[in-house]
This record gives structure tokens, sequence and C-alpha cells, in this order.
């Protein structure tokens, strides 16, 4: 049975999804960060991009590159807020109308509007009956997990949006500091907070959570099986997840792995953002699948995000971004110098903005069984 995605403009596309698959394929649960390796050859045909360069992973691999993202963020956190605000995330552009700079911003809480909008978390649910277009309050939110939270920029938005509670995690105590400040500064201390942890290890119980929000973590992530496991743990039943991240392409049936140079340019992208092997938006559907999540969804969305890495580049390059820059340390230095091969990857097919989205099921729908855990 086939996944298929179908492209179309507006709205996003959609990949629909006959198969139904329980074995995860070994790549998702790699025992620890994999700088890029040769991939060995895998019957499912889906290997995640690596480079040539790889030895066997340790659990010493996965403290470094954690330690790695935390020093990434602490060092450069403050520069992106000081030019591009609280959300360190891609904006959502209409494809037919250009951009004014002043738009990136609004782009960026766009993007969070549509995420929710793709997952039906609108707090509206739109019907249609004898040609009446009619809308109605649905549940909102009360409870949110912010997986990988930045600065805190989507957990305010959220929270104010909905009333909802919202607690984010992060690698980067610096991140964690200052969520926490904003949230204060801007009366939100009783609704939202923010703690350093790990994405693969939440310090959450079970089923806590009826929105379960990861904005541009799950890259980062060096076991995507343990990361969406946990995403998915603390999820209440009936919770919405969504996972909004980049990926690469999704290899073609007669494809064993991707190319070489693609695996050389998601190599050198991997070297300065602190990520660990990429997978494929296929991929992501089949672990959900294969946890027998509900209403899974995805799409690709990269030719929504296409002005957002040009604007970047153009923001690093004025008087305030070069000074900053030259201030803030090597690891950002070099994070701007990967930034083109970022829009070589979207450009030449190989990375996509992908969002994957899913809903728990309750325990009435499951049989009562857990099968996430
Ligand atoms: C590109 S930023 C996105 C921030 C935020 N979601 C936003 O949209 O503004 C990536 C975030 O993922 C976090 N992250 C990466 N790996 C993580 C892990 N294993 N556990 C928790 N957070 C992680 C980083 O600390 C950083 O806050």
């Amino acid at each position: 049975m086939k996944t298929t995605c179908l492209r179309a403009c507006h709205p996003p596309p959609l990949l629909l999804h006959s198969r139904t698959c329980h074995t995860i394929p070994h790549f998702l649960s790699p025992p620890a960060w994999q700088p890029l390796q040769s991939p060995p050859l895998s019957s499912t045909k889906r290997l995640m991009a690596r480079a040539p360069n790889a030895t066997t992973t340790t659990t010493n691999d996965a403290r470094m590159l954690r330690e790695g993202i935390a020093e990434f963020y602490d060092e450069s956190s403050s520069l992106w807020e000081d030019i591009w605000g609280d959300h360190m995330h891609h904006g959502y552009y209409n494809p037919d109308s250009s951009v004014s700079v002043s738009d990136h911003r609004a782009a960026q809480v766009r993007m969070i509007e549509e995420a929710l909008r793709f997952a039906a978390v609108s707090g509206w649910v739109f019907y249609t009956i004898f040609n009446f277009s009619l809308e109605e309050p649905s549940e909102k939110p009360e409870r949110v997990v912010d997986v990988g939270c930045g600065i805190g920029g989507s957990s305010r938005y959220i929270s104010r949006k909905f009333g909802a509670n919202c607690q984010g995690i992060t690698l980067s105590p610096v991140q964690a500091q200052r969520a926490n400040a904003l949230a204060a500064a801007e009366g939100l201390a009783d609704q939202v907070s923010f703690q350093v942890a790990d994405a693969l290890e939440q310090p959450f119980p079970d089923g806590q959570f009826d929105l379960v929000w990861s904005m541009e973590s799950g890259e980062h992530m060096p076991d995507k099986k343990k990361f969406v496991s946990e995403l998915v743990r603390v999820a209440a039943p009936g919770a919405t997840i969504i996972i909004v991240t980049w990926c690469h392409r999704d290899l073609a049936s007669s494809e064993q792995s991707l190319q070489q140079w693609e695996k050389e340019l998601l190599n050198k992208i991997c070297n300065a953002y602190y990520l660990p092997a990429w997978c494929s938006t296929a991929d992501y559907v089949e672990l959900l699948q294969s946890l027998s999540l509900q209403d899974i969804k995805a799409a690709d969305w990269s030719q929504y995000v296409a002005p957002f890495w040009p604007a970047v580049i153009c923001s690093a390059l004025t008087w305030k971004g070069l000074t900053s820059l030259l201030r803030s340390g090597l690891k950002t230095i070099k994070g701007a110098f990967a930034m083109p091969l970022m829009i070589e990857g979207y450009k030449k097919g190989l990375i996509k903005f992908s969002i994957i989205t899913c809903r728990k099921p309750r325990d009435s729908e499951n049989g009562g069984k857990k099968q996430w855990q």
C-alpha cells in the first residue's frame, strides 16, 4: 500500500495514508547522535541522510549533541530576538504575493496560526449545510506543552489565544530564563512557564496535555522514535500533536538512500546547526501509524516558507546584523555561513518544510490499550 503526496497550491498538499505499519525502521531510533554516515541498506528503503564519516554512536555522542545545541542557542538567542523577535521559526508566506520587510514577523505568527488551523485546533469548527457555511466554537486546548520552546514565543501566543496553560522545555538555560522573564513582563507568569529539559525524557507525567506542540525542534532530535513516543506519552487521550519540522525529501520506491551530493549538503548543514541525521516526512508518518495514532495528516509547506532564508540573510547583512553577529560568537557565525545551504537544499527539492499532525486516541477508541509506550 502507498503513501501518496498530492501537490496543490491552496490548501496545502495533504499526504494520504493507506498504509498501516507496525515495524519501525531501525534508523528512526539510532542510539544517539549520528554525525552523518554512509547508511547500511534498509529493507524498508527509507534511509536517513548520513555522511561518510560516521562512527558507532554512543551516549557520549548524544551528550555532546545536547551540549552543542544548548551552547548554540545560549549564544545566538539574544541576537535572534534582537533582530527577529520572539519566534525562532520560519514565516508562512503567501506564495503569490511579494513580501515586504515588515511582513516577516507577521509571517512567523501566521506560521503558528496555519499550523493550528491545519490540525483543526483553531477554536472554531467550520462546516457546510445546504450551501450555508457555519462555524461554531470548538474545544480549546487548556494544557499545552511546547517541546523545544526557544524563548517561548509560541507558548505565549497560544496561551493568549486560548487562555491555556503552557509549559515549555528547551535545552538552553539562557532561553528558559529569557522565556520566563518575557512571560512575567507580559503578565503571563501564572499561565506559562519554561524549564531546561530534554524532549527525549520529558519531565512530565503521562497524559498531561491536550495540545502537544513542537515547532522546529524535531530536526534536532537524534532519536526520532523516542522523540515521537515522548510526544505521545505526555499527550492526554484525544489530544492533538503538531510537529512542524525540517525533513529531507521522501525517497522514491526505487531508491535505497539519498544521493551522495544530498548527503554531503545535509552534512554541512548538520555541522552548522547541531543537527543529527535527518528523516523524511514519510518516516514521521510511519512512526505515527505504528503507534496507532489517528487523523494523521502531513503536508509539504516548503513553498510557503521560501522567502524566509533570503530574508534572514538580508537581516544578517545589515550593519546591526553584522556587528551583532561578530559579537555573538563562533557557533552563531558558523550558523550564518550555512544559511545559503538551506536555500540550496530547498531549491533543489532536498529539504522539505513539513507539518505532521495527529490525534492520540481516547481510551475508548483504542480498546483501552496503551500502544504508545
Ligand atoms: C529553532 S529553535 C525553535 C524554538 C521555538 N519552537 C520557536 O518556534 O520559536 C529549536 C529549539 O529546540 C530546542 N531543542 C533542541 N533539541 C532539544 C531537546 N532534545 N530537548 C529540548 N529542546 C530541544 C532548542 O533548545 C531550541 O529551543
